[in-house]
């Protein structure tokens, strides 16, 4: 939800212009924007609070040379006399089978024994790939088998996933000169001092949520081990809280681009932003305006695949502007 991978195109043609070597891409969710400034040599430090981002990151961007290999992967396959059966407990028929939840509960635990941490977050990341598309529509918002339609990704195996998700992570990794890095923070309280910074928040809008949470809980909860969250046991889905943001709502909207701006004036300020996102396009504008001299706002025809608003007001209104505001002093 929310990738910026079809337009990036569109955000490269933008961002090659300018002066910068670090960058900081503070909301990084799937990860492309990351990759992109990666693949554009840039010193990268990819951010998310959300732990299946980092992992992500951690192995495509920071990641410069580590692969999961043949062997690696026989290990991770082996049966483990010390894996728990959280999932197979706890999920029992709400996504997948109990042989599924079997494969996910012992897999996981052969990849929390794993000493290389790279390596592991490929894993992680992998594994979280191999269940959202196993998932019809990759949600994790209802459970049951609606929607199955045969789809080819879902009559592959969970396993047969696993190992395609790896060959996809290992194939991505490149190293590029730089020493790119991924953290999982807040990034309000990520230290300032980069050429460049690239926010893409969740954007508060009338026509949908924000929750990235109630989609994707199952894979988050999966690459924590459900570590540090609370289950909401009255929920038919199991998902956990998500974690708070200033982003969640558009009473602190304005006040989180604020201390976002100000905390990270030293840098040309880049910011995502949709014709459906509150603030509207001159407010937002105008408030960077207030911390950088020179604003600039591209803009570009969007349309959503992905996310609940689709259904629910028409195909229509799934097409949006995105815009790319640049504010520098220059
Ligand atoms: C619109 S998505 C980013 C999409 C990304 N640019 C891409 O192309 O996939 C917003 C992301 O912000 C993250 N997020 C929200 N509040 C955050 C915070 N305070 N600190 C760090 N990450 C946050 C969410 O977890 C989510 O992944």
């Amino acid at each position: 939800m929310g990738s910026k991978y079809t337009i990036l195109p569109f955000l490269y043609r933008h961002l090659a212009p300018l002066p910068f070597r670090t960058v900081l891409d503070g909301f990084s969710g799937s990860g492309a924007v990351s990759y992109l400034l990666k693949a554009m040599d840039k010193q990268v430090t990819s951010n998310d609070f959300m732990r299946f981002s980092y992992c992500t990151a951690e192995a495509a961007v920071a990641n410069s040379r580590v692969r999961v290999s043949v062997r690696d992967m026989t290990a991770l396959m082996r049966p483990n006399p010390n894996a728990d059966d959280f999932i197979t407990r706890t999920f029992e028929g709400l996504y997948f089978t109990t042989a599924e939840n079997q494969f996910l509960d012992n897999v996981t635990a052969n990849i929390r024994a794993m000493t290389d941490t790279r390596k592991q977050a490929l894993a992680y990341a992998a594994i979280a790939r191999a269940c959202l598309r196993k998932r019809p529509r990759g949600l994790f918002t209802y459970t049951g088998d609606r929607y199955l339609d045969g789809r080819p990704d879902l009559v592959l195996s969970l396993e047969d996933h696993f190992v395609k998700a790896v060959d996809v992570f290992n194939a991505a990794v490149f190293a590029n000169g730089q020493q790119c890095r991924a953290l999982n923070q807040d990034t309000f309280e990520i230290e300032p001092g980069y050429d460049l910074v690239y926010f893409d928040p969740p954007y508060v809008s009338a026509l949908s949520d924000n929750d990235y949470i109630r989609r994707y809980h199952f894979v988050e909860g999966l690459t924590r081990y459900w570590e540090g969250v609370e289950i909401l046991e009255h929920t038919m889905t199991k998902k956990f809280k998500r974690y708070p943001s200033p982003f969640d709502s558009r009473r602190t909207v304005i006040e989180a681009f604020e201390r976002l701006f100000e905390r990270f004036q030293g840098s040309i300020i880049a910011v995502s932003w949709s014709s459906n996102g509150i603030p509207s396009r001159d407010e937002l504008a105008e408030l960077l305006g207030q911390y950088k001299a020179n604003v600039v706002v591209h803009e570009v025809d969007h349309r959503y695949s992905s996310g609940t608003h689709a259904h629910a007001v028409g195909a229509n209104q799934n097409r949006v502007q995105e815009y790319l505001f640049i504010g520098s002093d220059t």
